[in-house]
């Protein structure tokens, strides 16, 4: 074996290793920066030596940023869900039911485990390495999200040991655990983005993204709990946990093996408190017949399965009076109501607050002042109200009313057509609004410049400083100081980040100006698809949403904010402060429409760029990746190895392949 595959084997393993110790095991035995070093000298490698590229190296697991879409996959075997019961009285039934119907009392072990809160998902694994990860979808049929479970970290790509079966699937859950689920929501209050209802959701919704980079972020962990294969060697669910363990899966420590009616009770009663001190989200446990003969005479319903039976907790739910709703303005003119309630104790916090979302909840809700209301923290972090309690609402109360003018600055609200909410129009005076804007323009992911945070810019704004994003770039040393009432070092450092703000790249400006609709990935897509700042502006609407995933509502509103006189005097404003206002000539330097409304499928491995590299450069030339060969595929990009599956249907289909020499030429400059 060549030297450099050696070391590039080595280090995967070594890496592999540290993962699954930092992951699974939640026991790591080296230093955060000993594993980055390590990670670093095998990209190192993996770049120099193009020919020992796998797709499944652990250097693989951050992610690209691409859009690939998901391809459809009907399951090898169907994916079925499982009865449930709230009641113990059910789960005792259940087993004195499965008992009479294997005809030997002595003989029924049951296994208990976690109902993990999160989104099921189906791997295959073939010779111990991931060959594929599916959704459950509609059960029979769903979504190959593999370039995102990849990105999983306690989800092994290569499996430990060597006494795994040749091929086999194993069912486990996807998580996004408490920690990462309120870290995101932290992020989307900010944004003004509706927060995510509970960590199923986010998780749901996170393995569906179409960008690997962002899953990667966001923090999911993954528990299994369920093997399914031909000829497999056990005979017992329980031993094929065991052995799960042993390959690398994260299996709950949870797992026991109980025989009696009395044992499952005692079980539920421990977990019903405990589960509350763990770090995910679980709904309820699982009893599963444990021995596999007598799951297969148990046979299948054709929903779920007669061996196994699901019994839900109860969510945590109080009864407390609604004192008042108060509404709030946010950076976008978004009011949101929010319930004010008597302290209550709930899953061991106290409650005061609770979202009511927008003007339809409360309508559903019918919701009166001076309510007894129910607040339900079911899985969800943010106390949610579910209900009221009508028997003791006084005979004159009268419904909520959502206020009509804003709270801050007494505009009349609006409502658009076919939107939730409410929002005050009054974008350049009312107080919340203006001091936000400039609060997410200073932030870390849009001009980044240190040292102002939200009370500087409340302090800024009250004498007078700064009044809109421009006038950052008109703050001196002493104006901080004298007038800004700044400390001397603080002044400074606010000086040199507003220095510094004027290299951030194009992309992070058109983010950081607050043009409605235009979250982080929307502005880059404009940055990127226009090349400048007065290209945007000048754009039509028709011209914009001919960009890829922009839509009507982003292109109108894009075009409303570059109409407005006050918008253009400030870009021009940051034009003349030297801030970044076309994409940099490197990022420029690839982009073309050469590839524009092209459908291509890239496939095997390259030499002169990453497979990643080349999809965004297919990105950047106007293309559009696609992960399956279809009739709309214009044409098959092959490197080398491309599964000769995928060649046999580019040829049944006629569909043209390229190969890497064509393909630049295809984009040349
Ligand atoms: S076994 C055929 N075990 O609950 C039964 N499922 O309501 C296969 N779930 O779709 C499922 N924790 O997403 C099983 N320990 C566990 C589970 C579990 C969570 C989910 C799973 C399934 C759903 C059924």
């Amino acid at each position: 074996m060549d030297i450099f595959e050696a070391e590039i084997k080595s280090l995967r393993d070594e890496l592999n290793r540290h993962n699954y110790n930092y992951y699974v095991l939640n026991a790591p035995t080296i230093s955060d920066k000993e594993f980055d070093e390590k990670m670093k000298r095998l990209e190192t490698l993996e770049a120099e030596h193009k020919e020992f590229a796998d797709p499944l190296s652990p250097t693989q697991r951050v992610g690209s940023d691409l859009t690939p879409g998901f391809a459809q996959v009907e399951h090898e075997r169907p994916m079925l869900s499982l009865s449930n019961t709230y009641s113990i009285e059910e789960v005792e039934d259940f087993i004195r039911r499965t008992k009479s119907a294997l005809h030997d009392e002595g003989n029924l072990q049951i296994v208990g485990e976690m109902k993990f809160d999160g989104t099921s998902i189906s791997i295959i694994y073939e010779k111990g390495r991931m060959v594929r990860a599916v959704t459950r979808g509609d059960g029979i049929r769903g979504d190959d999200v593999t370039v995102n479970v990849k990105t999983i970290r306690s989800i092994p790509l290569v499996l430990q040991g060597n006494d795994y079966p040749d091929k086999f699937e194993v069912r486990g859950e996807i998580l996004m655990p408490w920690k990462s689920f309120d870290e995101l929501n932290k992020e989307r209050e900010y944004n003004e983005e509706p927060l995510l209802a509970n960590p199923r959701n986010a998780a749901a919704g996170t393995l569906k993204t179409l960008n690997p980079a962002e899953v990667a972020r966001r923090g999911l962990d993954a528990y299994f709990y369920y093997l399914l294969g031909d000829n497999l060697p056990f005979t017992t669910h329980y031993d094929s946990l065991s052995a799960l363990r042993k390959w690398g899966f994260k299996v709950s420590d949870a797992v026991r093996l109980m025989s009696t009616v009395e044992e499952v009770k005692q079980f539920i009663d421990y977990w019903d408190v405990e589960r509350k001190k763990l770090e995910i989200a679980t709904d309820g446990l699982v009893f599963k017949v444990n021995d596999f003969r007598q799951q297969r005479f148990l046979g299948n319903t054709a929903k779920s399965p007669r061996w196994a039976i699901a019994y839900k907790f109860q969510a945590e739910r109080a009864l407390t009076k609604l004192k008042f709703v108060s509404f709030e303005t946010g950076r976008m003119g978004v009011i949101t109501p929010v319930a004010n309630l008597e302290p209550v104790l709930l899953s061991g916090t106290v409650v005061k607050r609770a979202s009511l979302h927008n003007e339809d909840i409360i309508r559903q809700l019918d919701i009166h002042d001076n309510d007894y209301v129910y607040v339900e923290k079911g899985g969800e972090i943010i106390p949610k109200i579910v209900g009221v309690d009508k028997s003791k609402r006084c005979g004159t109360s009268k419904p909520i009313e959502f206020v009509k003018k804003c709270p801050v600055c007494g505009s009349t609200l609006v409502r658009n057509e076919g939107e939730a909410a409410w929002i005050c129009p009054n974008r350049y005076g009312c107080r919340p609004q203006i001091t936000g804007k400039i609060e997410h323009f200073v932030g870390r992911k849009m001009m980044n410049i240190d040292g102002i945070g939200e009370e500087t810019v409340e302090q800024l704004y009250s004498v007078g400083l700064v009044k809109n994003i421009a006038d950052i770039y008109n703050l001196t040393y002493d104006s901080l100081t004298l007038k800004g009432g700044i400390g001397e070092l603080t002044a400074k450092r606010i000086i040199r980040g507003i220095e510094t703000s004027k290299s951030v790249p194009f992309e992070r400006v058109v983010y950081s100006l607050s043009i409605p609709n235009v979250g982080e990935t929307v502005a880059k897509k404009l940055a990127f698809a226009t090349g400048s700042m007065d290209a945007l502006s000048s754009s039509t609407v028709d011209e914009l949403v001919s960009i890829d995933e922009i839509g009507e509502t982003i292109a109108e509103s894009v075009v409303s904010f570059f109409k407005e006189q006050r918008n253009i005097d400030i870009v021009n404003r940051l034009k003349e402060a030297g801030l970044q206002m076309a994409v940099s000539e490197t990022a420029k330097a690839a982009v073309s429409d050469r590839l524009a409304g092209k459908s291509i499928v890239i496939s095997g491995v390259f030499e002169h760029h990453s497979r990643d590299e080349y999809k965004k450069l297919i990105e950047l030339n106007g293309g559009k990746n696609t992960s399956s060969i279809s009739k709309k595929t214009d044409f098959v990009f092959a490197g080398a190895n491309m599964g000769p599956s995928k060649l046999e249907k580019a040829k049944a289909l006629g569909i043209p392949v390229v190969n890497e020499d064509e393909f630049l030429k295809m984009i040349e400059q």
